[in-house]
């Protein structure tokens, strides 16, 4: 093929506050090595939103800012957060819109022990934690219905209402079982039916109802709580393990948290029919206390640029970018400070490129 013909992919940037800056481009190093390798184009467009964005306009993005990132293949976003602003401000100014307007309903974040990578559980083995969480993404217990009545009061009052619809808890739980499929053919099921007693017993409904058209897939289901305790005492029996917005949510910090640094895990907000763009970013917020310093951990924005890859359909290339981040960590003694080196961001991220180019 020649370059004229070359595939290219139109990615819109957001690279966000703190260190999100410092990590993005190093993404992007290492995408360029992949597509110089593989054979694509990147055509990447910056977006300057951020909390200083807010600061300086009383945005998090312009009004228009849907409309303006629609026609892109996807989306590669650092972190949002600043000190200054409330932290409702940056993720209901932004990061929320983005995930529900393009129906980003999944929310997938790996789990994987590398070698090299020193876990908080003692005794465990690369390759012996290998699992993969599926947090539903738009609805949930995240919902603005709710209110407060009689603020201030002795008679103040707050209510939340929690929405599980038929299609939403459907459509995230045929994802997980494709996955599952696809995997190891085993997938757990986070619920609280025993508390929550109106949505949680729908959400186990429907699981069960999908389960019969997934003969080949086991499934197990457990309560929030011991759930959690699971994860820490006995991370190799998951495979895939599919959550509500909440429980989800918490699975998935506590997750990468298991098999060590935050700053390498990665995570996508998919939308699995690819009518509208899904997004990309590291688990890891702005993380205000090093940033500017250079050493910001760049894998998970790396890593997260292998799941755009494969979202993109580019699977060889985003195997290459995920064995250049597994060779590195087991053998490279280029490395940041969170995973006991003394190296920079930029250093992390060009060792990283190098291995995909095969150099
Ligand atoms: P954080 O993830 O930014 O930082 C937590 C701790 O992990 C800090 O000690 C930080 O230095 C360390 N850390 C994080 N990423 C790292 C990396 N790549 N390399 C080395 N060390 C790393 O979480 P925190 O402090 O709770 O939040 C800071 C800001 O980020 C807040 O404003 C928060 O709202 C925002 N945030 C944004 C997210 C997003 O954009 N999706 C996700 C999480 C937090
Ligand atoms: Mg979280």
């Amino acid at each position: 093929m020649n370059r004229i013909q070359m595939q290219t992919f139109n990615i819109a940037v957001i690279a966000g506050d703190g260190i999100g800056k410092e990590v993005v481009p190093e993404g992007i190093r290492v995408l360029e090595a992949a597509g110089h390798r593989f054979g694509f184009r990147w055509n990447w467009k910056e977006f300057d939103w951020s909390c200083e964005t807010y600061v300086r306009t009383g945005k998090m993005m312009p009004d228009d800012g849907l409309q303006q990132l629609r026609p892109f293949d996807a989306i590669f976003l650092g972190a949002v957060g600043h000190p200054d602003v409330p932290d409702h401000v940056s993720l209901w100014g932004l990061l929320i819109p983005i995930r529900r307007a393009f129906r980003q309903y999944v929310n997938l974040r790996p789990v994987k022990l590398f070698d090299g990578i020193d876990s908080p559980l003692k005794n465990w083995k690369p390759g012996q934690i290998d699992f993969a969480i599926v947090r539903e993404n738009n609805e949930g217990e995240y919902s603005n219905i709710g209110g407060r009545l009689y603020e201030g009061t002795e008679d103040e009052m707050a209510v939340q209402q929690t929405v599980f619809t038929r299609r939403g808890v459907n459509r995230v739980l045929h994802f997980a079982f494709e996955l599952a499929r696809r995997r190891n053919k085993h997938l757990t099921s986070a619920t609280k039916s025993n508390g929550i007693i109106h949505t949680m017993p729908f959400w186990d409904e429907c699981f069960r109802a999908m389960a019969t058209k997934y003969p080949d897939v086991h499934t197990d289901q457990y309560h929030i709580d011991i759930l959690t305790a699971h994860f820490v005492r006995h991370p190799d029996w998951f495979d895939v393990v599919v959550g509500s917005n909440l429980f989800g949510d918490i699975l998935s910090d506590l997750g990468p948290a298991v098999v060590g640094s935050i700053g390498i895990a990665p995570s996508a907000n998919l939308n699995p029919e690819k009518e509208l763009p899904s997004m990309f970013e590291p688990v890891h917020g702005s993380a205000p206390d090093i940033a500017g310093k250079g050493i910001a951990n760049p894998i998970g924005q790396i890593w997260s640029g292998a799941m755009m890859l494969r979202h993109l359909g580019a699977a060889e290339a985003a195997d290459a970018v995920d064995s250049a981040i597994a060779a590195t960590l087991a053998s490279s003694k280029i490395r940041t400070p969170d995973i006991g080196g003394s190296s920079t961001t930029q250093e992390l991220g060009e060792a990283i490129a190098k291995q995909v180019r095969g150099a």
